[in-house]
């Protein structure tokens, strides 16, 4: 048998299945489905608004071991997270208290509930290495996993176009209405590449390569963004904000303003907060445009910048930010790094710096002998990591 010890040195797909052998005492080896989490390089707080981002998947993932049942059962359980999950596959699907993870496999259950195929339940044992409420996508990773055992245990192939329809609605059930960012991310990035996602109806993706001498150094905050809990709140303020400032000065949508470059429009806002929030898109739009541009021409420099200006950005205009991810930034940006922002919604978890294989290490190091000096929480592989450019879980 093995050592818990033993266990850690496999792969997160590989943990799942031993966990679920063990637990379920299964005679039939589990399929497994993986779903990476992602760090959002560019083109915060403006998804919901259809306008273009550039995320892109990362190595670290959440896999669920399952093996259908011959009835409507759902169970789950889980390595990390505590209790077990229990209920039929029969709508409706009510939540549990927040924060309850069985809520995201409810979730699955309720964003396919339309699909009448859908028959039978399943068991499933679940593993991560993904860091939750990081700003890394843990939540749509999760509710991914779950949709996706629960799709191939009753036969359903469902098109990407559909997934990205239906998830960020099933996704309210567990917390925040967020953009579909997230969940195109997870499911349809590729290794090596960006995912430049520019327009989301109908989707239309650009996979943009990443030069190999790049690399993507992610820094927690160790500060929890829990977009179940208080974040969620703030995250809707700031999208209300937004939108009032569209309305009142009567365009219908974000793309409307960018394609017809009329910025000075915000002068009109006499509401502070509503000018800024209505700056912040219009001008991050802008930048994910011109970072797609650098990373075409492999220019770091200009990349970097507009990652640091972004950050300048959330922090100033839709106040986004906190003093431990403006220190991190900082930080990283004086050790040499080309540049840096919050990634995700912010409030909490992390930061992702751009640098170079030559100056990463001395990058890394600063963080780790300022930042994380004297934090017993603070754990190397999980809150200070280079993310690969990696596949999403359909690819
Ligand atoms: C969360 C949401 C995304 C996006 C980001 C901010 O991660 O789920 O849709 O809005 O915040 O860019």
């Amino acid at each position: 048998m093995q050592t818990h010890e033993s266990l850690s040195q496999l792969s997160v797909s590989e943990q799942a299945i031993t966990h679920f052998e063990r637990f379920f005492d299964a005679a039939k080896r589990p399929f497994v489905v993986a779903a990476p989490g992602r760090v959002n390089l560019i083109g915060e707080h403006i998804d919901y608004h259809g306008l273009p981002v550039m995320p892109m998947a990362i190595q670290k993932h959440i896999a669920v071991a399952f093996l259908p049942r011959k009835d409507r059962l759902i169970r789950a359980k889980s390595s990390q997270m505590v209790g077990a999950v229990e209920f039929p596959l029969t709508p409706p699907f009510l939540a549990c208290e927040a924060g309850n993870w069985g809520n995201y496999v409810r979730a699955a259950a309720q964003t396919f509930a339309s699909y009448d195929t859908l028959r039978t339940g399943f068991d499933a044992y679940v593993a991560s290495d993904l860091p939750s409420a990081a700003g890394l996508s843990s939540s749509s990773a999760l509710l991914i996993a779950f949709s996706l055992a629960l799709l191939q245990a009753n036969d359903v192939q469902p098109t990407l176009n559909e997934l990205t329809a239906l998830l960020p609605n099933g996704e309210q059930f567990v917390g925040t209405r967020g953009g579909a960012m997230d969940h195109i991310a997870v499911l349809a990035s590729r290794a090596g590449f960006a995912t430049l996602i520019r327009s989301f109806s109908p989707l239309e993706i650009e996979y943009v390569p990443i030069p190999q001498e790049w690399r993507f150094l992610v820094a927690h905050s160790l500060v929890i963004a829990e977009k179940s809990g208080a974040v969620r709140a703030q995250y809707n303020s700031r999208r209300e904000a937004r939108r009032r400032a569209l309305q009142k000065l009567g365009f219908e949508s974000y793309a409307q303003v960018v394609d017809r470059v009329v910025y000075s429009n915000a002068s009109m806002l006499s509401d502070e907060a509503e000018r800024d929030a209505f700056l912040h898109v219009t001008s991050e739009a802008r930048r994910v445009e011109h970072a797609a541009d650098a990373l075409r021409n492999r220019d770091i420099t200009g990349f970097g910048r507009l990652l640091y200006e972004s950050h300048v950005s959330l922090r100033d205009r839709l106040q986004v930010s906190l003093p431990e991810l403006d220190l991190l930034v900082n930080t990283a940006m004086d050790a040499g790094a080309t540049g840096a922002r919050l990634t995700g919604a912010g409030f909490g978890g992390c930061v992702v710096c751009v640098c170079t294989a030559a100056n990463i290490e001395q990058v890394r190091r600063r963080l780790f002998q300022t930042y994380f000096a004297g934090k017993p929480e603070f754990d190397p592989d999980t809150h200070l990591f280079v993310a690969q450019a990696s596949a999403g879980a359909l690819m």
